[in-house]
């Protein structure tokens, strides 16, 4: 048998002249292969021959060869040049970053964008200047996640790993929907998910799947109850026959903090924003379980039918973890799927100190647990878990070309019958590869320390009189606003502290200074602070806050002046 580098594919009518020109080409110092990064030499090499001229399209097909990373070496060599730069300019941009954001407004950066076409009809840049010229137009004008004032959003900095992880992703290409186009990967998703089942304590009847992220976990936590609820109830299959009538009357409930995707999934399942109930929370933005039995009897004595209830383990804005025991019992008493929505707080099973808070996540019929967060892998990468794997049943479906039903009785591993994506990301390497070098004990200290630099932050706040806090945080975010020492004549208070709340934080992001996220909390605007990052740390944030401040006092000023010039005051 031959071995694969020596397998030598022919085109079958390729003459013995176009295989030995192909072969003094690969080998050239102008070898096709060579032009990957330069169209215009590559064009050059094909020169004027048309397909008809060539025999079995051999120019053309080692032209595009050379577009594409391969077993030859010229293709490694070009390969090898083009990470170069990638990481030359990469590392540049990075070095110049001072600031989490550089400031360019959105109409500078669609100017120079426009400047030139998406897509020329034959580029004459070479691949150097193509790289310093998007990197300074695109990256440098990203924001700096790994800053540690960039501190928005549920957006972590990728671990090095993940980004290593991410060029063998791209490069190999492997599809995750079946096991002919992902061998090893399909093999190694599987494991990832058995550990994470062990992590999150599910036990042997249950499964799971790598998802794009929270979105598309709680979309499948909520399609996969709704499929349930009918087949159980009724003896209806949606996937075959659509929504049954009665569909209207189906309701879930969830907190009024719980994650916007649960009113997304209602709608994207045919039942309706309509079909979201939401249940009041508590001083620390938690679910009441007492208010959400009651609303599940009103529920049912009303003739509505509750199928789920979507629990928050870690609330976007507070991190608030629901009382998941209390919500397990309400859920099995009235025969309700229970989703647990921990995109956010999953992170936790990875502290020592903290995995005591997700207490009762193991009873939850489903899981989103995300690694675009605090798993800090690089975007997209989530998973969805399933305690009974019976259920994802309800979604299976069996397609001749990619895994036909004779594939399962031979017992070939195809994940598209857990999915609802067909063609899928490998992103189980990346945690694979991030868990393997830096192991439980760093994720899990990097959970501690950003519980502790947001208390610490918390503490700064209520020390500071032109500062209130909103929230005490439960896991990294801390909620705040600036409660300006003065409000003009003729102004009215909360509506004064949310424009300066506005402009703080638009004039932060501005300048460079920090990019903050706002949110609102009773009807006024509040700045948050996500403390992600494991780099940012109290001197960071102390920072920022004496800066939020001094902002305030500014824009106080500015804006009484314009008031008093419009003679408002
Ligand atoms: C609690 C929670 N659930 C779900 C999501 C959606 O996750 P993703 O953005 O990964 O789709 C988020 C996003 O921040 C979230 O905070």
């Amino acid at each position: 048998m031959s071995s694969p580098k020596t397998y030598v594919l022919q085109p079958e009518d390729a003459t013995a002249d176009d295989t030995q020109r192909a072969e003094r080409n690969v080998g050239g110092s102008q070898s096709a292969e060579a032009t990957a990064g330069d169209p215009q030499t590559a064009r050059e090499n094909t020169g004027s021959r048309s397909s008809a001229e060539s025999p079995a399209g051999t120019r053309k097909s080692e032209r595009f060869a050379g577009m594409f990373l391969t077993e030859s070496p010229q293709s490694q060599e070009v390969y090898r040049e083009m990470m170069d730069l990638v990481s030359d300019v990469l590392l540049r941009e990075f070095s110049s970053a001072s600031k989490p954001y550089s400031g360019a407004e959105p109409n500078q950066i669609a100017a120079a964008l426009g400047r030139q076409p998406v897509c020329p009809e034959k580029p004459d840049t070479d691949m150097k200047t193509l790289l310093e010229r998007v990197g300074a137009e695109v990256l440098r004008h990203s924001a700096v996640v790994t800053h540690p004032a960039c501190i928005a959003h549920l957006h972590c900095p990728p671990l090095m790993m993940s980004i290593a992880a991410e060029a063998w992703i791209g490069a190999t290409n492997q599809s995750m929907d079946s096991w002919d186009q992902s061998m090893s990967g399909t093999l190694l998703e599987e494991r990832v998910i058995e550990w994470l089942l062990r992590l999150y304590k599910y036990g042997s009847s249950a499964d799971g799947v790598f998802t794009s992220g929270g979105t598309q976990s709680n979309f499948m936590g909520m399609l996969l109850a709704r499929n349930e609820y009918a087949r159980i109830k009724w003896g209806w299959n949606i996937q075959k026959r659509g929504l049954p009538v009665a569909a209207c009357r189906m309701r879930v409930l969830c907190s009024e903090a719980a994650h916007f995707t649960v009113k997304q999934s209602a709608a994207l399942l045919g039942l309706g924003e309509q079909a979201v109930v939401t249940v009041e929370t508590d001083h620390n933005h938690r679910i009441r379980p007492e208010a959400l039995e009651r609303r599940v009897r009103e529920l049912v004595d009303g003739g509505l039918l509750p199928f789920a209830i979507v629990a928050t383990a870690g609330t976007t804005d507070f991190g608030s973890i629901d009382p998941l025991p209390e919500l397990a019992a309400i859920a099995k008493q009235y025969g309700i799927w229970l989703h647990a929505d921990a995109a956010y707080g999953g992170t936790l099973a990875m502290s020592e100190r903290y995995n005591g808070l997700l207490r009762g996540l193991e009873q939850a019929d489903s899981i989103t647990v995300d690694f675009h967060k605090g798993f800090y892998q690089s975007i997209s990468c989530g998973a969805f878990l399933l305690k009974d794997k019976s259920r994802f049943g309800t979604i299976r479906l069996n397609a001749d070309y990619l895994n036909p039903q004779d594939d399962e009785e031979d017992g070939v591993p195809n994940l598209v019958v857990k999915s609802i994506a067909t063609t899928r990301r490998f992103d189980a390497l990346k945690l694979y590869l991030s868990l393997q070098h830096y192991g439980r004990q760093s994720f899990g200290e990097m959970v501690d320390h950003t519980m502790e630099t947001a208390l610490a932050t918390a503490r700064l706040i209520r020390e500071e009189q032109q500062l209130e806090l909103i929230a005490e945080p439960a896991l990294s975010t801390v909620v705040f606003r600036y409660a300006p020492a003065w409000c003009p004549e003729g102004t009215e208070p909360g509506e004064w502290s949310d424009e300066l709340n506005n402009a703080i934080r638009s004039r932060l992001l501005r300048e460079g200074w920090a990019v903050l996220a706002r949110t609102m909390v009773n009807g006024r605007r509040c700045l948050k602070l996500t403390l992600l990052n494991p780099r940012t740390e109290v001197k960071h944030t102390a920072i920022i806050l004496r800066k939020v401040v001094e902002t305030g006092e500014a824009l106080a000023r500015e804006l009484a002046v314009s008031l008093d010039s419009r003679g408002r005051v």
